[in-house]
């Protein structure tokens, strides 16, 4: 089988890469940095010569398109691919920085379609194939400090759903996963507290299963999915209260001024 996933340099992303290269899957990792694609290799005992690196930036268009179709080429016709790349900006400030706004859009929602678009062409010709898009719970409800993230997930969310249903018919499945809060570079960088962070190891045999289902969408970790859910349905007054006192002592706010990902 191979396996094409986006965000492989770190986090989930290369969690998925060793998982698929453990199972025999030829696998093409696409990442931005070099360095970590190299140690990814490197820490690879047996399973070398079955994982390809590609260093690539998912919001070039011209260089997602020809990344795929190297892909193709070198290792044969991706038979699932996991759209995974992604980045997050907390917004501490009461305006929005356009900046971050614009490098989390141009990530999750149209990096993501750039690179959804030439496998689902592909895939198209051949009446088979399956696609991953790594979401977030985020894409449920939007939450103060986070609306950006949740605008692009939500996006995300979108146009997977409408790919899902378009696409069933020529025989492509479609796998929306949206996870809480997991221990990456992500979560550290943006501090949230640990005791909020599900470990990798825990999540990635989840993802796997939802994955290997082809469940159209999944929501983990179960509480708080219900937690955002019962968000969403809230009387205003009481949202205002969790908002305002109850979000700001669960998540201190990071004592820098963070902002995005890259930043
Ligand atoms: N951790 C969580 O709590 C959590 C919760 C819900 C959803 N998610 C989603 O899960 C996905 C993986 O995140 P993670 O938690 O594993 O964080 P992570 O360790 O920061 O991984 C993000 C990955 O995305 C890649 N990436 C970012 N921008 C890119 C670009 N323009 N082009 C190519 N690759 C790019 C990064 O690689 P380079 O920097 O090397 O390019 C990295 O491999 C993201 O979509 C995130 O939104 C995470």
């Amino acid at each position: 089988m191979i396996v094409f996933i986006t965000g492989g340099s770190s986090g989930i992303g290369r969690r998925l890469v060793l998982h698929y290269l453990a199972r025999g899957c030829s696998v093409a990792a696409v990442a931005r940095r070099e360095a970590n694609l190299a140690d990814l290799y490197q820490s690879l005992a047996s399973d070398r010569g079955l994982l390809r690196t590609y260093c690539a930036d998912i919001t070039d268009k011209q260089i997602i398109a020809q990344t795929i179709a190297k892909v193709e080429q070198e290792l044969g016709a991706i038979d699932l691919a996991i759209i995974n790349a992604g980045v997050t900006y907390q917004q501490l400030e009461p305006n929005l920085d356009l900046e971050c706004f614009n490098e989390v859009m141009l990530t999750n929602a149209i990096g993501s379609t750039y690179t959804l678009v030439p496998i689902v062409e592909t895939m198209l010709k051949r009446g088979r194939g399956q696609i991953v898009g790594i979401s977030s719970l985020a894409a449920i409800g939007s939450i103060p400090r986070m609306s950006t993230y949740c605008a692009s997930k939500a996006a995300l969310n979108y146009q997977l759903e409408g790919f899902y249903w378009t696409l069933k018919p020529h025989g492509i499945s479609v796998t929306t996963i949206c996870p809480g809060f997991i221990e990456t570079e992500m979560t550290v960088k943006h501090q949230i507290p640990r005791h909020w962070c599900m470990t990798l190891d825990r999540a990635i045999p989840q993802i796997v299963k939802a994955i290997e289902q082809k469940q159209r969408l999944y929501c983990f970790p179960f509480w708080q999915y219900q937690f955002v859910r019962l968000l969403g349905i809230m009387p205003d007054r009481i949202k205002e209260h969790i908002f305002n006192h109850a979000i700001e002592k669960w998540f201190p706010r990071p004592p820098l001024s963070l902002r995005s990902d890259r930043a």
